[in-house]
């Protein structure tokens, strides 16, 4: 790959001896389908991450542009680009975290489901090479629908002996930061300073925010219950609309997966108390993937935290995200199985 030269080789061992004089260490991150809308702000933004050393940019186009570009930041991650399935191997090996926004996108009228045979192969493919190469590195999957690729990811692991269910986290963290956005503008708060756990998954009514469990704890009338209930549940559809063809969410996409991204570092640097919520392999329920609040660690997901208390709104909630759930994870194992 071009950008690799001896040159860079030679800057990185002395940058390697500048960090050992004292600084910490960086994680080495890929990110697969980084020439994409989400992928491209999403490498910009960990470019500027000071935990991450070494960031790889993959995808089938456009991989050599987006990677001269973003290479030339004066912060501290050095950039090589890989182009294309011959390249996969290489992005992967000795990789730490492994983004993966890679697929296509919703049009107006489409469902995330929709998206199920397209992207059902590509998450399939890279995650073949994840377990080949760089099988202990901590998996945030992004590409859609969630509900299904984490599944699909969970049987490669499993059919290649490599599959750790603290590694393999779905991205939810864009339900979580528009709750708090949309939270914050009912109650008045800055949003920064608003937490709302969203769990379940990750399309529909399979997000079910918990507004009795918001952090500072406030009350809302019943119909900004259901007002909020509905466009957290329905701001990827928002955007969708809004941008009538061009694509979803890729800016707060981006800058959501960076936050769990940059959480996920935090955990593997050995940091106390990183809590966010992901769609992950879980004893919470009955299903075998749901998404809670999770405690990130060195090994990825170090506990899975529970529920907590629901109100009844939230528990028929909470039972209307498990069918649909249970139908989405059986389409994703099955996918892999047959
Ligand atoms: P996009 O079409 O702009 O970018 C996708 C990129 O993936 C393209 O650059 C494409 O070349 C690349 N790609 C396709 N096949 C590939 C392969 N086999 N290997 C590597 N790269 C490959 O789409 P966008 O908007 O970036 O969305 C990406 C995915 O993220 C979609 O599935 C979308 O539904 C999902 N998404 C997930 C969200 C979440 O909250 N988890 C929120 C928004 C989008």
């Amino acid at each position: 790959h071009p950008p690799t030269s001896q040159m860079e080789e030679t800057s990185l061992l002395r940058r390697a001896n500048c960090r050992s004089k004292g600084a910490a260490p960086g994680f080495k991150v890929a990110i697969l389908g980084a020439a994409g809308g989400i992928g491209q702000p999403l490498a910009m933004l960990m470019k500027i991450n000071p935990l991450v050393s070494v960031l790889h940019l993959y995808d089938v186009v456009n991989a050599p542009g987006v990677t001269a570009d973003v290479s030339h930041m004066n912060t501290g991650a050095v950039v090589r680009g890989f182009l294309g399935q011959p390249q996969l191997e290489n992005a992967l090996t000795g990789m730490d975290l492994v983004i993966i926004p890679a697929g296509v996108p919703r049009k107006p009228g489409m469902t995330r489901d929709d998206l199920f045979n397209i992207n059902a192969g590509i998450v399939k493919t890279l995650c073949e090479g994840v377990a080949k190469c760089c099988p202990k590195a901590i998996v945030n999957l992004i590409s859609n629908p969630v509900n299904s690729t984490v599944p699909i990811a969970a049987e490669v692991f499993k059919r290649a002996g490599t599959f750790d269910p603290r590694r393999l986290l779905g991205v939810t963290t864009l339900d979580v930061v528009r709750a708090n956005t949309f939270v914050a503008e009912v109650i008045g708060l800055d949003p920064r300073d608003v937490n709302v756990p969203v769990v379940g998954g990750h399309a529909g009514v399979t997000i079910l925010p918990l507004l009795s469990q918001v952090n500072p704890p406030c009350s809302f009338t019943p119909d900004e219950i259901s007002h909020l209930t509905n466009r957290i549940q329905n701001g990827g559809t928002e955007v969708v609309e809004a941008k009538a063809g061009a694509g979803s969410a890729t800016l707060s996409m981006a800058y959501a997966a960076a936050k769990f991204a940059d959480a996920c570092l935090h955990g593997l640097r050995g940091d106390a108390g990183v809590v966010e919520c992901s769609f992950v392999a879980s004893q919470v329920t009955e299903l075998p993937f749901f998404a809670t609040k999770v405690q990130l660690g060195r090994n990825g997901v170090e506990e899975v935290l529970p529920l907590g208390p629901l109100n009844e709104f939230e528990r028929a909630g909470l039972e209307k995200a498990k069918k649909e759930l249970a139908v989405s994870i059986e389409k994703g194992v099955s996918f892999v199985k047959k």
